[in-house]
C-alpha cells in the first residue's frame, strides 16, 4: 500500500517535532508494509520569508493532492508584536483550513498515569479523564467580515453561523459520542449570542436522531470552570471555533503540556494533523520541544487511513516511553531528554527493539542525550 503524506514544518519548533513524527511513520511503515511518500511544503513566517505569501498556491495543490497532511506549527514573533503587519503567518493556516474545508478539529484530552503528578490539577481529579472536543474550524469570528471604521478608532469582528455549518461538524460529535460513552455537551453562550442559540437550536434536532446520546448545555464561562473543577464529567464537547481554541489550551493543561496534545482536522476530502501547541520560537533548534502532540497527531492521521493497528502502536509506544520516564523538560525539569531521543525511543519501542534507554536505572544515572 502507498500513501501520499503532504508535510508542513512550518515555524519555530515545527520542524523539529514533524522530523520526529516522519521518524514514526517510516517506522510504521515498515512494520505495517505501508509505503509512505512525503512531500514536503511551505506555510507560514518561513513561506513569507520564501515568498511573501503565507500560503502559495503550490502548497495547497500538494494538500489537494495527499491522502493525509502532517502539519508542525505556524507563528513568529516578529509579525506577533506589530500590529501594523499585512501578512501573518496565521492567516496561511487559516487559509489552509478554509480552502481545504477542514470544518472539524478534533482534539482529545487523555491523560497518563505516570503524569498525573505533574498536572497542576490534583491528581485524583486528572486520573482517567478522557474526552475529545469537536471545535468548529471554518466559521465563527475567525472568519467573519472585519475591520475598522471611525478614522481606526473603532474595529469589528462579525461572529456569524449558518445551520449547515453547525450540522455537519454536529453529526460527527454525536456520531464520535454514539461510540465513546453517549454523552455530548454543547458548549456556547446561549444567554449572549445569537449565534449560539442557533447552534442550541440546531443541535437540539439533531439530538432527535441519536436519542442513545445524552445532551447537555453549558455556557463557556461555566465550562472553562467545570473543567478544571470536574474534568471527568466530559465525554464529548462540541463547539463554536473561538471557544474551541480557548478551552482546549485550557484542558491541555489538565494532561500536565501542552506538548502532549495532538490534533485532527477533517472536512469532506482532506484531513490534516497538527499537534495544538503553537511554534514556541524560544524553544526553535534547542531540543527541547516535546515531540508527543505531533507523534499522537501522527497516530490520528494513522487512524483516518484506516491504518488502526499502526495508530495504536504509536501509542502504545509513546505510553511505553513516557513509563520508562523518558520525556522532555516540560514534563520533567530534572531528569529530561531531547526531542530527538524521546523521537527515537518511540521508534525503537514501535519496532519493539528492547533498547538501553528503556531500563529505568539509565534514567536517574543520566545518559549522554541528557541535555
Ligand atoms: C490553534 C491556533 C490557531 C487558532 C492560530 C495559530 C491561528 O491557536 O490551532 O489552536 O487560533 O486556531
Ligand atoms: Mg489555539
Amino acid at each position: 500500500m502507498q500513501k501520499k503524506i503532504a508535510v508542513l514544518p512550518g515555524d519555530g519548533i515545527g520542524p523539529e517535532v514533524v522530523e520526529q513524527g516522519i521518524k514514526v511513520l517510516k517506522a510504521v511503515g515498515e512494520r505495517f508494509s505501508v509505503k509512505f511518500n512525503y512531500e514536503y511544503a511551505d506555510i507560514g513566517a518561513v513561506a513569507i520569508d520564501n515568498t511573501d505569501n503565507p500560503l502559495p498556491d503550490s502548497t495547497i495543490d500538494t494538500c489537494l493532492g495527499a491522502d493525509a497532511i502532517l502539519m508542525g506549527a505556524i507563528g513568529d514573533p516578529k509579525y506577533d508584536n506589530n500590529p501594523n503587519a499585512t501578512v501573518r503567518p496565521e492567516q496561511g493556516l487559516l487559509k489552509l483550513r478554509k480552502s481545504l474545508g477542514l470544518f472539524a478539529n478534533i482534539r482529545p484530552i487523555t491523560t497518563y498515569k505516570s503524569l498525573a503528578h505533574i498536572s497542576p490539577l490534583k491528581e485524583e481529579k486528572v486520573q482517567d479523564v478522557d474526552f475529545v472536543v469537536f471545535r468548529e474550524l471554518t466559521g465563527g469570528i475567525y472568519f467573519g467580515e472585519k475591520g475598522r471604521k471611525d478614522d481606526g478608532d473603532t474595529a469589528f469582528d462579525i461572529c456569524s453561523y449558518s445551520k449547515s455549518e453547525i450540522d455537519r461538524i454536529a453529526r460527527l460529535a454525536f456520531e464520535s459520542a454514539r461510540q465513546r460513552s453517549k454523552r455530548l455537551t454543547l458548549v456556547d453562550k446561549a444567554n449572549v449570542l445569537e449565534t449560539s442559540r442557533l447552534w442550541r437550536d440546531t443541535v437540539g434536532k439533531i439530538a432527535e436522531d441519536y436519542t442513545d446520546v445524552k445532551v447537555e448545555y453549558m455556557f463557556v464561562d461555566n465550562a472553562a470552570m467545570q473543567i478544571i473543577m470536574n474534568p471527568k464529567q466530559f465525554d464529548v464537547i462540541l463547539t463554536e471555533n473561538m471557544f474551541g481554541d480557548i478551552i482546549t489550551d485550557e484542558a491541555s493543561m489538565i494532561t500536565g503540556s501542552i506538548g502532549l496534545l495532538p490534533s485532527a482536522s477533517i472536512g469532506t476530502s482532506s484531513a490534516l494533523f497538527e499537534p495544538i501547541h503553537g511554534s514556541y520560537p524560544q524553544a526553535k533548534g534547542k531540543g527541547i520541544a516535546n515531540p508527543i502532540a505531533t507523534i499522537l497527531s501522527v497516530a490520528m492521521l494513522l487512524d483516518s487511513l484506516s491504518l488502526v493497528d499502526a495508530g495504536i502502536a504509536v501509542r502504545e509506544a509513546t505510553e511505553k516511553v513516557l513509563n520508562n520516564g523518558i520525556m522532555t523538560p516540560d514534563l520533567n525539569e530534572t531528569h529530561h531528554y531531547t526531542t530527538a531521543y524521546v523521537g527515537d525511543m518511540i521508534v525503537s519501542a514501535i519496532k519493539n527493539e528492547e533498547s538501553e534507554g528503556f531500563k529505568p536505572e539509565n534514567i536517574s544515572v543520566g545518559m549522554s542525550t541528557i541535555i
